[in-house]
């Protein structure tokens, strides 16, 4: 039997990707912070913070064939004017950035003798900065560099070791709608729209389980044409993205409008 580790298994796409995965016959060690958790999603609970290099080899000692690192967070408050608040920075930056990068050092020390796939779920938010998701934003493209830099020598130097990243898209559920916390009423229509046509977290599930078979390295959910630009202005012209930027918040936040 084969075995996966899911962290984030309590969420929407966490839950979704444990059922998915215990329909096909395979054991699940479900991870959260918490202690009690109940559900058809998992086969074992696995209770880890999810901080530390020893977390990180908790989740490796279940000798597992697959790893998904998809727990994640958002900024659900902000400070006065929209400013990131410290403690928010911290636990975003730990939970979507550090750990999965940790579980893949971890797992490049692993002596193997079967092939250990390591995923991260990143977001197609990692194109390019925003004021209006910003710790997000930056702690998912600290992801992907991390794993576009950091994977290809962990698979040279060992060879079972895959580091791999998915990035979805919008998902419908609570994480979501994030982002309208500093908008105005104009960007919420805008972000309305986008969540109420978000597919359900099943869908995406079965979506990112499919890519996993194949042999990519990064898979992607169909970007917005929006976020494709965005993505080649930040690259090519950084200066007169930062620009951009600095009207957006002028017209979209409800702190200055
Ligand atoms: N939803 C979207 O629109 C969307 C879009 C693109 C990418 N993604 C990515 O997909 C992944 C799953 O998203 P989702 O919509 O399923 O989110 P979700 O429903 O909020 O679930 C995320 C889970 O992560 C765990 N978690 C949250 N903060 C944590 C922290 N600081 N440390 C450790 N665990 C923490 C929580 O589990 P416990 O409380 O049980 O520990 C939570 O149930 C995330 O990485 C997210 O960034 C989501």
């Amino acid at each position: 039997m084969k075995t996966v580790v899911i962290t984030g298994i309590s969420g929407v796409l966490g839950s979704a990707l444990g059922k998915h995965y215990m329909q096909q016959g395979w054991r699940v060690v479900g991870v959260s912070r918490q202690s009690q958790l109940e559900g058809d999603f998992f086969s074992e609970l696995c209770t880890n913070q999810q901080k530390t290099e020893a977390d990180a080899r908790k989740l490796l000692a279940y000798d597992p064939d697959l790893v998904i690192v998809n727990a994640g967070q958002i900024e659900t408050e902000v400070g006065a004017e929209g400013v990131p608040l410290v403690n928010q920075f911290e636990a975003i930056t730990s939970v979507n950035y550090r750990f999965p990068a940790l579980v893949g050092l971890v797992a490049s020390e692993m002596k193997l003798n079967k092939r250990l796939d390591v995923v991260a779920i990143g977001s197609i938010a990692d194109g390019s900065p925003s004021c209006f998701g910003p710790v997000y934003h930056a702690s998912k493209i600290a992801l992907h560099y991390f794993y576009s830099g950091v994977g290809p020598i962990v698979h040279h130097a060992n060879r079972n070791v895959r580091m791999r990243l998915y990035r979805p898209g919008a998902i419908k559920g609570p994480l979501a709608w994030a982002p309208v916390n500093r908008l105005n009423e104009k960007g919420y229509k805008i972000r309305a729209k986008r969540v109420e046509g978000a597919p359900e977290g099943p869908e995406v599930a079965e979506t990112i389980a499919n890519w996993i078979k194949t042999d990519e390295w990064v898979g992607t959910f169909e970007e917005p044409f929006s976020f494709k630009i965005f993505k080649w202005l930040f690259a090519l012209a950084p200066n007169a993205f930062y620009k951009l930027q600095l009207l957006g918040w002028r017209k979209g936040s409800k702190y200055t409008s």
